[in-house]
């Protein structure tokens, strides 16, 4: 239904008309409507005005790149009144939004509205747990919840369009934007993608509370090589087609309304420039009907990579490559008109870029009434409220990993006589809220000292002491941590707490700005004295908690294996000392799985559980000295922790593994069921998760692929049969001749609480 705001354009109306009952009113469009409205326009539009739309700048109030040292960058605003710029990023706050559109709207020959983005990565204000920490959740639900909070406190606070999710498969922890996707799981990565698309995008771009999605970064910057932020990509069709492209696939199949392009090649053709991904996949194969935009300079940066011999020939490249916006390059606004009138591109491709670019300002609402969304009174009554912040904490909550429990050291009860909290991270109200922070204001998130000290009872006395310093000084966008100068003068103090304390609370881990985009890391272990101090701790007192803290895993293989009990925490955003402090004491049965295998050292990245058979997997039977078999000398090559590993407070049984069938015929479904059973004395939620392995086809594939998974509640004692569908889709892969298919074979399918400890079944399937 069309409903179109009675206070169109005029702002001074708006104030007025921007009530509580503005929220429920909605501009939708449909389609068609949509489509002759943006031929319409496009047909005034002059050749400058059409590249004008094409164009993305920054505005001051962030900064998420280097400044392009080329073109108008001085006057922003004079820009914007010669109607150069479509779009801007980094324009914060609805005041700041509204001027920079009032500008565009009353100052341009067309009146055309901006759009503005921004990296709404985990939450605007209210910060929700990095990406990597929420979908070790599993919980489809509560991640979409999350996002539609973000979306509506962006929303409210003038911004349309957020640049996430990033779907990027990525196996390498040394990379520091491991953090902000889903892990190395392409399946589990879709699921998510999804869940986060809805969340932002809800049912409706038109509503007041949800902003467009942005699929990024399309394709492969997951796969850098060596974890290097930037670095090119080593991809082949395989694994493109099977790891990398999925996710990306499914965001456009859920209706995403944007897409990033990102930094790397694909087999030497940077993305920008790559026709055959962006023109022939993502705009030919899946129909994908919305706007590519570049990623920070990636236009301008095809002339550093030797793709481009100057910036004239890198907007041809990247316009003829399927590239319709230009973020921060200045490439299109120098050099496309010209490109059109010396006939190289051809104006057709520009009439094309800017109906996806109109199409979603349309979506949007914006022509009915361009400030719709710049309101200082929706942005003061909807950012940072109670209720976000409750559905923050549960969601904290729901991220946490319990990796190990021995001796059942957790939970703590709330009636000890004292507890050391230890690390300079438990202090820190800085770091929960990650790199990608938005509009949090800094230290604003709970800590764990603080978390903890609201959780226990009266009579429980709570001390804290440092232990060790981690970073110190400005560390946003510096190149190099200071780590201080850590001479481990505060390990004692901890030493002497530990010892007179009925049990400790350690916190380590990454601070930070040590994860995230430009932060790569050779070593992955723990930073400064803190390995030291948990070696000091353990042995003054056994009932040690460790809680990790952290955006990429870490590997420190003494850690995993001596300390008792250890809490995966991730960056948990603003709740987070209240979510663990949840775990801790027992409030909340954790449930989280990890989406990554965490290495056992730097030297098995990548590593990652959806690996394929080497031909020589094992030790020569009966000659275990033999060299000749895949192994490392000096390690072991299992992960410290596999992909979905995570346990609770209770356990869990599986049992009776039953194939409706054990084969079918192409065209046909079956189904695998098992039961599992709560064998501890609490209620707990489980991931029970489907893998299959296609035993032989016609490329390798990977010995064991997530194809399903169920996150359920089960109370003590409770045994519930769960029921998983087998079917083309299911069993089905990028083969040799690179269509998607199910290869008739065998499988082995597999059902567990991780990927490796798991019940097995064989099935078949064959020809018609
Ligand atoms: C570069 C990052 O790669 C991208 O993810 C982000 O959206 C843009 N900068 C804008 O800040």
């Amino acid at each position: 239904m069309k409903t179109i705001l009675a206070c169109i354009t005029f702002s001074v109306l708006l104030l007025s008309c921007k009530t509580d009952t503005a929220v429920a009113q909605q501009t939708t469009l449909i389609e068609p409507e949509i489509e002759q409205k943006v031929e319409d326009l496009l047909s005034r539009m002059t050749l400058e005005e059409k590249v004008g739309q094409m164009n993305q700048y920054n505005g001051t109030w962030d900064v998420t790149g280097p400044p392009p040292t080329t073109g108008d960058n001085a006057n922003k605003y004079e820009a914007l009144a010669s109607g150069k710029v479509g779009s801007m990023l980094n324009v914060l706050g609805a005041e700041a939004t509204r001027e920079a559109q009032e500008i565009a709207v009353e100052e341009t020959r067309l009146g055309i509205p901006l759009i503005f983005g921004y990296d709404v990565i985990h939450g605007y204000k209210t910060i929700f747990p990095i990406p990597l920490g929420e979908a070790a959740s599993w919980d489809l639900e509560a991640i979409k919840k999350n996002n539609t909070i973000a979306a509506k406190e962006a929303a409210s606070a003038g911004i349309h369009w957020a640049f996430s999710p990033m779907m990027d498969v990525s196996r390498d922890a040394r990379w520091g934007r491991v953090m902000e996707g889903a892990g190395e799981d392409p399946y589990l990565a879709s699921k998510v993608a999804v869940a986060r698309v809805q969340g932002l995008q809800g049912e409706d771009l038109s509503d007041l509370n949800t902003v467009a999605a942005t699929a990024k970064h399309f394709a492969g910057y997951g796969f850098v090589v060596a974890g290097l932020d930037y670095n090119t990509t080593e991809i082949n069709r395989n694994t493109l087609l099977n790891m990398v492209l999925p996710p990306f696939k499914a965001a456009v199949d859920a209706g995403v309304a944007t897409v990033m392009n990102s930094f790397n090649d694909v087999n030497g053709i940077p993305v920008t420039g790559n026709a055959f991904l962006q023109r022939d996949i993502l705009k030919g194969d899946w129909g994908f009907k919305g706007p590519i935009l570049s990623d920070w300079n990636t236009i301008g940066e095809m002339t550093i990579n030797g793709y481009a011999a100057d910036l004239k020939d890198a907007a041809y490249k990247a316009a003829t490559g399927g590239t319709d916006m230009d973020m921060e390059t200045r490439g299109y606004e120098q050099h496309l008109v010209e490109l059109v009138e010396e006939g190289k591109v051809d104006e057709a491709l520009i009439d094309d870029a800017v109906r996806r670019i109109l199409r979603v300002k349309f979506q949007l609402g914006l022509f009915e009434d361009p400030y719709r969304y710049s309101d200082s009174l929706r942005e003061n009554q909807n950012t940072y409220t109670e209720e976000n912040r409750a559905v923050a904490r549960e969601a904290a909550r729901k991220s946490i990993v319990l990796l190990k429990n021995k001796n059942d050291v957790l939970p703590l009860s709330k009636d000890l006589g004292s507890i050391a909290v230890i690390g300079d991270l438990a202090d820190d109200k800085d770091t929960p809220i990650g790199s990608w922070r938005a509009q949090a204001t800094a230290n604003s998130a709970v800590s764990l000292l603080e978390g903890v000290k609201a959780a226990v009872n009266d009579g429980t006395e709570v001390h804290f002491a440092q232990g060790y310093t981690l970073a110190i000084g400005d560390r946003a966008f510096v190149n190099e941590l200071t780590f201080a100068d850590d001479d481990g003068s505060d390990i004692p103090e901890a030493v002497r707490l530990a010892q007179n304390s009925d049990a400790v609370i350690v916190a380590v881990g990454e601070e930070a700005f040590q994860s995230g985009e430009g932060r790569s890391q050779t070593d992955i272990s723990l930073k400064g004295k803190q390995l030291e101090l948990l070696q000091e701790l353990k042995k003054v007192n056994d009932n040690v908690v460790v809680v990790l803290m952290n955006g990429r895993p870490i590997a420190e293989p003494w850690m995993y294996e001596n300390m008792p009990s250890i809490l995966e925490t991730w960056h948990l955003g603003t709740e987070a000392g209240n979510g663990i402090a949840d775990v801790i004491f027992g409030d909340y049965n954790p449930a989280g799985k990890l989406p990554v295998s965490i290495p056992r050292s730097v030297g098995q990245v990548p590593i990652y559980y959806n690996h394929v058979s080497t031909g020589r997997p094992n030790a020569t039977p009966g000659q275990p000295e033999m060299v000749f078999w895949s192994h490392y000398t000096d390690e072991e090559k299992t992960p410290q922790y596999y992909f979905g590993h995570g346990l609770s407070y209770t356990t869990f049984e599986y049992d009776n593994l039953k194939l409706s069938k054990d084969s079918m015929k192409m065209g046909e479904a079956a189904t695998v069921s098992v039961e599992v059973t709560n064998t501890g004395d609490r209620a707990g939620e489980e991931v029970v998760q489907l893998y299959i392995q296609d035993v032989a086809a016609s490329t390798i594939r990977p010995v064991r692929e997530l194809k399903g998974f169920e996150k359920l509640m089960f109370e003590a004692g409770e045994t519930k049969t769960i029921t998983f569908e087998l079917n083309e889709e299911v069993l089905g892969f990028y083969g040799a001749d690179e269509t998607f298919k199910a290869e008739p074979g065998e499988f082995k399918i597999m059902v567990g609480g991780n990927a490796t400890d798991v019940l097995t079944e064989s099935f078949s399937l064959n020809e018609k």
